[in-house]
């Protein structure tokens, strides 16, 4: 669009934006480059959605919070759940505010209770224990000589670091992985209405387990993240109640899992169709740093989330009615020429790399991304050393997720050479 306009004709332009295609959930990035050159913030009309594609745009809208709320930001859809969830759901505790979908000053008092209880020196002490379950998992399947990174590897790792923190125990991991998958799920509310039922019973099964968890930690305090966060949300002029408190490991679990996870299936497999590059990151510390951040803004776990704007606005040369809802698209912005260089190439020596908006921008900016940059730095070259001769196994090696706004696989069947492998870490 080259004038002001306030009403959407997607007419005018032939872009397709179907993130759920099989030709885009294969390779979205043509369309995102279109995107950018010829309607940078563009109208898709099946979703009602303004979708924001240039790096400068986007770090504007999430940088201006008080025009573009961050409620419902992983929402694909505000249709209200069909009257059996929200029966359901109505068993448990409101869902919202998080820190992920609160405006200030909510937003502020949440993120000061984080940030107060996950440190940075929480999250340097997690170094080995990563390691050391990173290698329990590897050793698990090491002798097969073949596994599913996603299904053996790629989910629990992340789940057992975010849990080792918060203090969870190691037995409960497998129903909290099944909990927040089908919270995800719900989220999507694309399934059967008898299967978001199952989904919303999880969420409220989730809700109860961790005001219990909280409260036996109240009466009897540990040193995990979870005692952390009681005793900060007792601090302050406004003392969070339980409820309150027991959003945030809520949103810690959900939020600190499946991207992970993603990042991790992402990561491997464009290590595998760079080999240059991958021996490269793997040869010393300064360029692990680099490709691990190369790899989120080539690949970027969460493609684009959600805003809905207060009053009118104008990004780029579009005006946005008041009420409409923004998907600021991360994945578009980090492959946006005008910041990247050859932006679709693989280099982790490229000017700029740092600028990447993975972790998103503004006060909502990742929390967990030093512990996500720990955890890729430590389990990608383990993945590497440990798994002699790694490569995808077959021609259907890979399954992509089906998902809106994320990007990853669900399946990576890998196998390397086990032959004269000694094993152990
Ligand atoms: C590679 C992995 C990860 C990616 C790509 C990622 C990406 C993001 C992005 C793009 C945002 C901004 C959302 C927005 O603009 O509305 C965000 C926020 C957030 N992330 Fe992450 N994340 C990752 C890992 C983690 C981990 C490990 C944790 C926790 C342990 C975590 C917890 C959060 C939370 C709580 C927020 C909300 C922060 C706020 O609204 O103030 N993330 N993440």
């Amino acid at each position: 669009m080259s004038q002001a306009s306030a009403a959407p004709e997607s007419s005018r332009c032939p872009i397709r934006f179907e993130p759920l295609s099989p030709d885009q959930l294969r390779d979205p990035y043509p369309v995102y480059a279109r995107m950018r050159a010829e309607e940078p913030v563009f109208y898709s009309e099946p979703h009602d959605l303004y979708v924001v594609t240039r790096y400068a745009d986007a770090v504007a809208v999430l940088k201006d919070h008080e025009t573009f709320s961050s409620q419902n930001s992983v929402r694909t859809s505000l249709a209200p759940p069909p009257p059996e969830v929200a029966t359901e759901l109505a068993r448990g505790y409101p869902l919202s505010p998080t820190l992920t979908d609160s405006d200030e000053p909510v937003h502020r008092r949440l993120r000061g209770l984080v940030n107060k209880a996950f440190t940075h020196r929480r999250v340097a002490a997690m170094e080995d224990p990563i390691r050391r379950a990173a290698g329990q998992l590897i050793d698990d399947f090491h002798d097969d000589g073949h596994a599913d990174l996603i299904e053996q590897f790629g989910w629990s790792l992340p789940l057992r670091a975010i849990c080792q923190i918060l203090g969870v125990p190691e037995r409960d991991i497998e129903r909290l992985h099944v909990w927040s998958y089908h919270w995800l799920k719900l989220l999507q509310a694309t399934d059967p209405v008898t299967d978001q039922v199952s989904y919303a019973r999880s969420v409220v099964d989730m809700q109860r387990y961790f005001l219990e968890a909280l409260e036996a930690r109240s009466a009897n305090p540990g040193e995990d993240l979870m005692s952390a966060l009681l005793e900060a949300a007792r601090e302050g002029d406004e003392p969070l109640d339980m409820v309150e408190v027991m959003r945030v490991p809520m949103n810690l679990i959900i939020a600190g899992h499946v991207t992970v996870t993603r990042a991790i299936g992402n990561g491997v497999v464009l290590l595998l169709e760079h080999p240059e590059q991958r021996r490269l990151m793997l040869g010393d510390p300064e360029a692990l740093h680099k490709g691990v951040e190369e790899l989120l803004r080539l690949e970027s776990p969460a493609q684009g989330l959600f805003r809905t704007v207060r009053t009118d606005a104008v990004v780029g040369d579009v005006t946005i009615p008041s009420g409409s809802r923004v998907m600021v698209h991360y994945a578009a912005a980090n492959r946006d020429e005008s910041q990247f260089e050859r932006p679709n190439e693989f280099d982790l020596d490229r000017d700029g790399l740092l600028k990447h908006a993975a972790f998103g921008k503004g006060i909502h900016v990742c929390v967990g991304a030093p512990l996500a940059r720990l955890e890729l730095r430590v389990v990608i070259p383990l993945l590497f050393e440990r798994l002699r001769g790694l490569r995808l196994a077959g021609e259907d090696a890979t399954e992509r997720d089906v998902i809106f706004f994320a990007r990853g696989f669900t399946r990576v069947r890998v196998e390397w050479d086990v032959a004269g492998e000694q094993g152990g870490d």
